[in-house]
C-alpha cells in the first residue's frame, strides 16, 4: 500500500443520475488504498465556509449508487472566480475567490481534488488547476456534451426517460388526433432530442445543429394527415431554432433555455389547423434513479478517478472510450462543445426511418 492521502471530492453544476454511483466508487476506491476522503458541499462553498466539509466514511456512502441527486449537494452559482458577494452599499459584485478556494484547500491538508461536473464545472476545475490545484474531472451531465467522450453520466438516463414520454404521448396523441410537441434539455446540442426520438419514433426531431424551417414541419404534419395518420409527434431540444431565428429563451436576461414546444405548438396550429399540446419534460429528465449503464459509467469513472491520483495525474479529466476510460487534458475537455455530428449515422439512420429534422 502506498502512502496515506487526504483527498476531497466536490459536485458542481446541474445534479445528472449517477453522481452518488460516482461518489461511492471514488470513495471505496480511496479508502481501499487507505487514503482518508472528504467531501466539500455544493460545489466550492463547503470550503468558503458558506456549507460544510463532510467525511465521507463506508457508512457515508452505503446503499447509494442507485440514488439521485447528490449527497454533497450542488450548485450552478458556485463559481469562486465570480462569486456573488453583497456590497456595503447594497449592489452585488462579482468577486474572484479563487485564492481563497486554493488556501482553504491547503489549510485542509487536502491533496487531490476530484471535481464531478459539467462542462461550467470542469473549466473552473481548469482554472483551479492552472492556479496550483491539484484536480482531476469527472464528465457529468444529461445533455452529453463533453469533449473528449463518447458519454456522460446520466445521459442515458434522460434519454430513456424522455422516451418513456413519447412512447405515452403516441396513444393520446392518436386518440385525439392531436400534434404533440414535447420539449426535452439539452442546452446548445440536440443529444436527448435525438435519441429520444429516433428509440421513441417520433415523426420530427428538431435539433439546434439542424436549424429548421417551421413550412418543412407544418408540412410533414400535413403528409402524415393525408396517409391517414392524422397525429403527430414532434420532439424538440430545448435550444433548437429555426434557420435564421434564434433560441428560445425562458429568461433572456440570464439565457435560460424554454418554451420552445409552446411557440411551435401554436405556430402548427395556425398552419395546419390541427389541434396541438405542448409540453416540456425539463427537470423530470434529471430526477430519480440513474439506469444500469450509467451507474456502470459513474462507478468506473470513480474508481479511475482515483486510479489518476494515485498515478500523480492531474489537470486531466477521465472519459469513456470504449472499452476502456481514459484520461484526457482538462484543456481539451473544455476546449469546445460535444455537437451532435450531422453526417452521423443517427440522423442518417433516422432520416432513413422516414423522420424530419424541419430542414
Ligand atoms: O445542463 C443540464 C441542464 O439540465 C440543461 O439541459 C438545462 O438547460 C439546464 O441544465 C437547466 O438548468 P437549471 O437546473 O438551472 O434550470
Amino acid at each position: 500500500m502506498g502512502k496515506t492521502k487526504k483527498i476531497a471530492i466536490n459536485t458542481g453544476g446541474g445534479d445528472a443520475p449517477g453522481l452518488n454511483a460516482v461518489i461511492r466508487s471514488a470513495t471505496l476506491a480511496a479508502l481501499n488504498r487507505g487514503w482518508e476522503v472528504h467531501g466539500i458541499r455544493r460545489a466550492y462553498m463547503g470550503l468558503l465556509g458558506e456549507d460544510e466539509i463532510v467525511p465521507l466514511t463506508r457508512d457515508a456512502v452505503r446503499g447509494i449508487t442507485h440514488m439521485g441527486g447528490t449527497i454533497l449537494g450542488t450548485t450552478n452559482r458556485g463559481n469562486p472566480f465570480t462569486r456573488p458577494i453583497q456590497q456595503p452599499d447594497g449592489t452585488v459584485e462579482a468577486v474572484d475567490c479563487s485564492d481563497d478556494v486554493i488556501a482553504a484547500f491547503r489549510e485542509h491538508g487536502f491533496e487531490a481534488l476530484i471535481a464531478i461536473g459539467g462542462d461550467g464545472s470542469l473549466r473552473i476545475a481548469h482554472d483551479l488547476y492552472k492556479k496550483g490545484l491539484p484536480v482531476v474531472g469527472v464528465p457529468k451531465t444529461i445533455d452529453n456534451d463533453i469533449e473528449g467522450t463518447a458519454l456522460t453520466f446520466g445521459f442515458l438516463t434522460a434519454v430513456d426517460i424522455a422516451t418513456e414520454a413519447i412512447g405515452r404521448l403516441h396513444s393520446t396523441a392518436q386518440a385525439h388526433e392531436r400534434v404533440m410537441v414535447v420539449e426535452v434539455m439539452g442546452r446548445d446540442t440536440g443529444w436527448i432530442a435525438l435519441f429520444s426520438g429516433v428509440a421513441g419514433t417520433a415523426d420530427v426531431i428538431l435539433i439546434p445543429e439542424i436549424p429548421y424551417e417551421i413550412e418543412k414541419v407544418s408540412e410533414k404534419v400535413v403528409e402524415r394527415d393525408r396517409a391517414g395518420r392524422r397525429f403527430t409527434i414532434v420532439v424538440v431540444a430545448e435550444g433548437a431554432f429555426p434557420a435564421g431565428g434564434a433560441p428560445v429563451f425562458k429568461d433572456p436576461k440570464t439565457k435560460q433555455l424554454g418554451g420552445i414546444c409552446e411557440v411551435l405548438a401554436q405556430e402548427i396550429a395556425e398552419r395546419t389547423g390541427k389541434d396541438t399540446r405542448a409540453i416540456a419534460l425539463r427537470h423530470l429528465q434529471r430526477g430519480g434513479m440513474p439506469i444500469s449503464y450509467d451507474r456502470l459509467i459513474a462507478l468506473r469513472f470513480g474508481a479511475a478517478a482515483i486510479q489518476s491520483v494515485e498515478d500523480g495525474d492531474f489537470g486531466c479529466m477521465v472519459a469513456l472510450d470504449p472499452p476502456y476510460v481514459r484520461r484526457i487534458p482538462l484543456d481539451i475537455a473544455v476546449s469546445r462543445q460535444k455537437r451532435v455530428p450531422v453526417d452521423g449515422d443517427l440522423v442518417a439512420t433516422a432520416r432513413a426511418l422516414g423522420m424530419s429534422f424541419g430542414d
